[in-house]
């Protein structure tokens, strides 16, 4: 029987999903009660993994109280042996409130997008890290493929891709941040992927954007602008992750 096109490209090509990023800490065999930061926390729910998966002391860290507020409240409700371990401050990429050289992990995940200098947060990770400690960072890079009218939608206040977001600026930040590489994976699309073929993600949020860009004074009026905006923003997001337009990319780094 003939192969359709359509059976070919039905086979999946076994991206990997997020969870990656926790084997890898795991394959560092830190031991319990090492000191991790988690840098843009948000609502802290990776700092309670690292906390339950490995009984690691984590402190979130986040610029923005509303997340700073609700991880303390999620703390309240978690089990002892992860609340103790677990503390949120308020804190940026470039300013984290620890002293220098008391860190075995810097965990960053999906955060650096939103740093005014990329250079001065990784060499914060370097300062705060101790010798031999290491950085996970995760990180949504633009590619050439973004055209200039994209990037003014994805980034309506600043109009263009911020600095933080730009490939040869985050390898040159790497460069002189005094880390070494110890490995690098180009994601390309493969979360994206992932969550599309396990629920659907990226087809939701591309009828999403198709009715948001269709019909804009409904929704603008339903939601409000600064909404309207945030919520095309977001599904333009995964939308151009899927097309190649933006790229996401790991880095294990290590203090020498
Ligand atoms: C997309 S969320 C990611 C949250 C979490 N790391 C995760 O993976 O689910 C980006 C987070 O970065 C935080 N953020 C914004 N500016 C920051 C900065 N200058 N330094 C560190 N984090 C920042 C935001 O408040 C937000 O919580």
């Amino acid at each position: 029987m003939a192969t359709s096109v359509a059976d070919v490209l039905d086979q999946s090509l076994a991206p990997r999903d997020p969870s990656m990023l926790l084997a890898t800490v795991r394959s560092l065999d830190l031991a319990p009660d090492s000191l991790a930061v988690d840098v843009g926390c948000g609502e802290g729910e990776h700092a309670f993994r690292l906390a339950a998966h490995f009984g690691l002391r984590v402190v979130g860290i986040d610029p923005v109280q509303r997340h700073l507020d609700r991880a303390r409240e999620v703390r309240r409700g978690e089990p002892e042996a992860v609340a103790s371990r677990v503390s949120f401050e308020r804190g940026t990429a470039d300013r984290i409130p620890l002293r220098d050289a008391t860190v075995d992990l810097v965990w960053c995940r999906d955060s650096l997008p939103h740093v005014p200098s990329l250079a001065s947060s990784y060499r914060e990770f370097g300062r705060v890290l101790r010798p031999g400690g290491r950085a996970l960072v995760h990180q949504v890079l633009a590619t050439d493929l973004l055209a200039p009218e994209e990037a003014d939608w994805l980034f309506p206040v600043l109009g263009v891709v911020p600095a933080s977001m730009d490939l040869d600026t985050s390898d040159g930040a790497i460069r002189h941040s005094g880390l070494v590489v110890d490995a690098s994976v180009d994601l390309g699309s493969e979360w994206v992927e992932h969550a599309e073929e396990t629920s659907g993600t990226a087809s939701r949020a591309l009828l999403h954007a198709a009715r948001l860009q269709r019909d804009p004074e409904r929704y603008r009026e339903a939601l409000g602008d600064a909404a309207y905006d945030v919520a095309l923003g977001e599904c333009l997001w995964t939308v151009y992750l899927m097309l190649g337009k933006l790229t996401s990319r790991v880095h294990l780094l290590s203090r020498p």
